[in-house]
């Protein structure tokens, strides 16, 4: 397959006319290519979305929220062959590829119920005969920027809110995943999107992304990856006063208490920490055990990523796939080795799996390291990778010290039985989301995903929460008394 930019309704090659390799993790097989774009594509695209936005904006709300709902309706019925095709190009399981496929299809839902909704306040004036209310307003252009782990996913909740509210999309996906981009940019083209409303270029982030970073007719960078890629985003959008959200990752940590039922608390560890190979940001890459259960949980972990079977992810029965490319291998090959200097125990895994079929994708044995101590790089720096680490510690206070340590602030879990030691937890605990007695993934659409510290700049993707990315408030006064009334002066005292 033959991937080409969305621009303004039609597909263009780039200039460039230089292409990519879109690859198969899990086979090393080159499955397509895709063009790699440069200023001028980004530059007519934003052109496009400028001259398109104005009459969107136009639209009722309502009408607007029409084609999400059959944006929700085709993302439904095609939702098998996405979810293959999303498997082929990043290599998760077809079972979690057919979920984050649902999460498109939910968050189409929830963004087409908000057209009827976009509310704002109506609130007294402190004048007489003075109406006041604010309303949300479209920002105008906004540039998207996703990484490949999600690559249908999270450019459902950056562009449909983005799209309710009046705005038009630019979207640069991860150059490893383009598939989903293109069938997004079809669904929409085949719901009635008016052209240039929804855009896709694809290419780099050093030259694609940086171009719409710092267009100046783009008003809103929405962007998740790395904590590096996002300051640099930060700092040029800083400059140009330009809004910028950013989801940059966490350190994510489950907390199993010494009263926890142990059982329930190993399933959701081996989920959320070996799940996508470990390649969500919120992944689960720190267990911290009550040390009285510590000895225990070790057992019971280790007899479960027993029965982990890795391989293809369009085997059924597969629960681990591969790792994006070889160097996503060679990264979590690294900290492996930098946690054994550091002095970590390594238990079980610990190395790129080489053999047979193995040879030829990129996988690596799920890892589990244990009396890990809170100040190793293995228990701080994000891996992206099958790698836990347990840390042993001796209270709930303590272990929620430990939890919040590190520099990012995304999810966190707490296994526990105990009703106070729950509620302390959800008070203390330094993230944006927190589970109880459940792994550290698996946000739902509607409630705001995002995280404090370094995982964030304090904005938030879905829920009503990603609306205040994408609009700017609107304060309007009425005045209906038929003469000029000064605030803060000509009241009643
Ligand atoms: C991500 O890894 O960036 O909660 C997104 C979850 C998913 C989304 C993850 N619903 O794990």
């Amino acid at each position: 397959m033959k991937v080409l930019n969305f621009i303004n309704g039609e597909w263009k090659e780039s200039s460039s006319k230089q292409f990519a390799p879109v690859i198969n993790p899990a086979t090393g097989d080159a499955i397509g290519e895709v063009t790699v774009s440069i200023e001028a594509d980004v530059d007519a695209a934003v052109k496009a979305a400028k001259a398109a936005q104005k009459k969107w904006a136009l639209e009722p709300a309502p009408k607007r929220a029409e084609v999400l709902y059959k944006v929700g309706y085709l993302l439904k019925e095609r939702k098998e062959q996405l979810a293959r095709m999303l498997t082929m190009e990043m290599g998760k399981v077809i079972e979690e590829a057919r979920g984050e496929v649902q999460e498109g299809i939910d968050m189409a839902f929830y963004m087409a119920g908000e057209g009827r909704r976009l509310f704002g306040d109506t609130t007294p004036s402190e004048l007489k005969d003075k109406f006041a209310m604010s309303v949300r307003a479209p920002v105008g252009v906004v540039g998207i920027i996703t990484p490949w782990n999600f690559p249908i996913a999270i450019a459902t909740w950056k562009s449909f809110p983005a799209i309710v509210a009046g705005n038009a999309v630019v979207w640069k996906p991860a150059l490893e995943t383009p598939f989903m981009a293109q069938e997004l940019a079809k669904i929409f083209e085949e719901a009635g999107l008016p052209k240039g409303v929804f855009n896709v270029v694809n290419g780099d982030g050093p030259t694609t992304g940086n171009a719409l970073v710092e267009h100046p007719d783009v008003r809103v960078i929405s962007f998740t990856g790395s904590n590096e890629v996002g300051r640099k985003i930060a700092e040029k959008c800083g400059r140009s006063l330009k809004k910028v959200s950013l989801e940059m990752g966490g350190k994510n940590a489950v907390i199993v208490m010494d009263d926890a039922d142990l059982s329930l608390a190993v399933e959701g560890i081996v989920w959320s920490a070996f799940g996508t190979s470990g390649q969500r940001c919120t992944a689960c890459s720190r267990i911290i055990a009550h040390e009285n259960i510590k000895k225990e949980l070790e057992n019971r972990l280790l007899e479960a990523m027993r029965t982990l079977t890795i391989g293809n992810g369009l085997d059924e029965n597969v629960k681990v796939g591969p790792v994006i490319n070889e160097k996503a291998l060679q990264k979590i090959d690294q900290y492996v080795q930098i946690g054994k200097e550091e002095g970590a125990k390594l238990l079980t895994g610990g190395y790129i799996l080489q053999e047979g079929e193995y040879n030829k994708g990129y996988y690596y044995a799920p890892t589990l390291f244990t009396d890990v101590t809170p100040n190793m790089r293995i228990a701080r720096e994000e891996i992206f990778g099958p790698v836990a680490s347990i840390i042993p510690v001796k209270s709930l206070e303590e272990a929620i010290e430990v939890n919040n340590s590190v520099d990012y602030g995304l999810s966190s879990s707490i296994f526990t039985r105990d009703v106070n030691k729950a509620f302390t937890a959800m008070r203390d605990i330094d993230t944006g989301i927190v589970y109880v007695n459940a792994g550290t993934t698996g946000a739902e659409i509607h409630l705001p995903f995002g995280g404090t510290k370094g995982t964030g700049n304090g904005h938030r993707d879905s829920g009503v929460a990603a609306l205040d990315v994408f609009t700017e408030w609107k304060s309007i006064y009425i005045d209906f008394s038929g003469k000029l009334q000064r605030a803060q002066i000509d009241i009643d005292e």
